[in-house]
């Protein structure tokens, strides 16, 4: 059960869509909170992409989860299992079962589309998501298939990163993200460029320049 609720904890929940390739893991990768010495973190990442030590079971991750929380020490756990929607909810319910509103907690998902449905979140995904923040719990969702993920996380995610995408999921993006005055189809394939949404402020980021976080 998550521990010690605190309200004044920001929103810095992190949503990244783009095609494969188009630079989510990179951007993540090389976020300020990522990279930061102390942090906590865990990764849902059936493909092993992002840099933290995997384990390739469950009760693996469980074990290591549980014994890396317990130590009072920071670490980079990962998850590499089939990305099924039974496992991903088993994994939210430790990371729900460890919350606490004292201690910073950032979880990575690594393709969301494969383990979120497109209707209502999953019950545990769905806590995280929702109340997450004030237990603590940042997360970093990527996704390839943004009409294929639950709405929840689009307006619970207080920051947006669109790299390029395939003029099928342009409106829908744009729509939902706020980018109207912007258009997707402005980004071409293999730049890494992207727009950084953050509260209203939209910003336009390309392979040599960054946005501001
Ligand atoms: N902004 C960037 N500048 C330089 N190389 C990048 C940039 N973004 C991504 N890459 C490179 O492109 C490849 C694919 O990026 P990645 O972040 O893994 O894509 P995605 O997670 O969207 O599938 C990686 O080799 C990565 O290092
Ligand atoms: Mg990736």
């Amino acid at each position: 059960m998550a521990i010690n609720p605190n309200e004044d904890l920001k929103n810095q929940h992190l949503l990244a869509m783009g095609m494969s390739g188009s630079g989510k893991t990179y951007f993540i990768r090389n976020h300020p909170i990522i990279k930061r010495r102390g942090v906590r973190l865990v990764a849902f990442d059936a493909y092993e992409t992002h840099d933290v030590n995997f384990s390739k079971s469950m009760a693996g991750f469980h074990k290591n989860f549980v014994d890396a929380v317990k130590s009072g020490k920071s670490f980079r756990l990962g998850l590499s299992v089939s990305p099924t929607v039974e496992n991903f909810e088993k994994f939210c319910r430790l990371i729900w079962a460890a919350a606490d509103g004292n201690k910073e907690l950032v979880v990575i998902i690594g393709e969301l589309a494969d383990v979120a449905s497109s209707g209502k979140a999953s019950e545990f995904w769905g806590r995280l998501v929702r109340v997450g923040r004030k237990y603590g719990v940042i997360l970093f969702a990527e996704t390839q298939r943004p009409q294929e993920i639950d709405k929840t996380i689009f307006t619970q995610a207080g920051r947006k990163w669109v790299g390029y995408l395939e003029p099928y999921d342009h409106a829908y993006v744009e729509k939902n993200v706020g980018l109207e005055k912007m258009s997707l189809s402005t980004i071409e394939v293999d730049t890494y460029e992207h727009f950084y949404k953050h509260g209203s402020s939209i910003q336009r980021g390309t392979r040599n320049k960054k946005v501001k976080i």
